[in-house]
């Protein structure tokens, strides 16, 4: 089948406004995005700039709005959008070429949240592990699938309204430690979603379920996390 690839393009080197580009290709309904992304670049134009890594969902790197919804190219097949493909840029972070946008504000809300296991007490007799049940591992097994693709944040209208909200992507890696048996920081998890710009701008709006490749209940989440501090469980 004949696909026509419509991306939305920025170079500020050659010029201050974006424009668009089409691409017409001969593909397969098996392909994925990515595949006509590389044989766009590889064939038409290698000034084409996109993010891809492993290339088969884990790596989080190639997440963009394809006709208008954010997925991970690489795990979008052309028989799941037609043959009309419309690629832009991840909306509410500054586009720096192309397809590819400036994530360090992603990743300094991940980090603000303290993001690893916080427990100072000895290591159990055992010498090696913090031991815990089957139900306890559960309890957070959701958010553990988190693979920072920025999907969820930035399909949220209140970080498109407000870029220092710390977005759904960082509650959900709280909710991932707030919730472990073995971690005794929660007080230290929180701090940064208890400020102006944290957890309590969230509108539950749903739109960050919707987008996350990963099928990671975001918005459920993020509920748990707000009960927990509303609680006092999160102290
Ligand atoms: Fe991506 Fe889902 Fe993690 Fe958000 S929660 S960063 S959409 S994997
Ligand atoms: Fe945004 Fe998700 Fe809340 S879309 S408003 S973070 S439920």
């Amino acid at each position: 089948m004949l696909v026509t690839l419509k991306i939305k393009r920025f170079d500020p080197e050659r010029n201050p406004s974006s424009w668009w580009s089409s691409f017409t290709l001969e593909a397969d309904p098996a392909d994925r995005i990515l595949d006509l992304l590389v044989r766009a670049k590889d064939e038409l134009d290698g000034s084409l700039t996109f993010r891809r890594s492993c290339g088969h969902g884990i790596c989080g790197s190639c997440a963009v709005r394809v006709n208008g919804t954010n997925k991970l190219a690489c795990k979008t097949l052309v028989h799941d959008i037609g043959s009309k493909i419309v690629l832009e840029p991840l909306l509410g972070l500054r586009v720096e070429k192309d397809l590819v946008v400036d994530m360090d504000p992603f990743f300094a809300s991940f980090r603000s949240i303290k993001p690893f296991l916080i427990n100072g007490d000895p290591l159990p007799a055992n010498g090696r592990e913090r031991l815990q049940s089957p139900a306890e591992r559960m309890r957070f097994d959701d958010t553990t699938k988190c693979i920072l693709c920025a999907a969820c944040t930035t399909a949220c209208p209140v970080f498109w309204a407000d870029g220092e909200y710390i977005g759904p992507a960082a509650i959900v890696a709280a909710h991932r430690f707030v919730f472990d048996s073995r971690d005794h920081g929660a007080a230290e998890h929180i701090v940064a979603l208890a400020e102006a710009e944290g957890i309590w701008r969230c509108r539950t709006a749903f739109q960050c379920t919707t987008a996350c490749p990963r099928e990671i209940k975001v918005t459920k989440a993020i509920a748990e996390v707000k009960g927990a501090i509303l609680r006092g469980e999160a102290r």
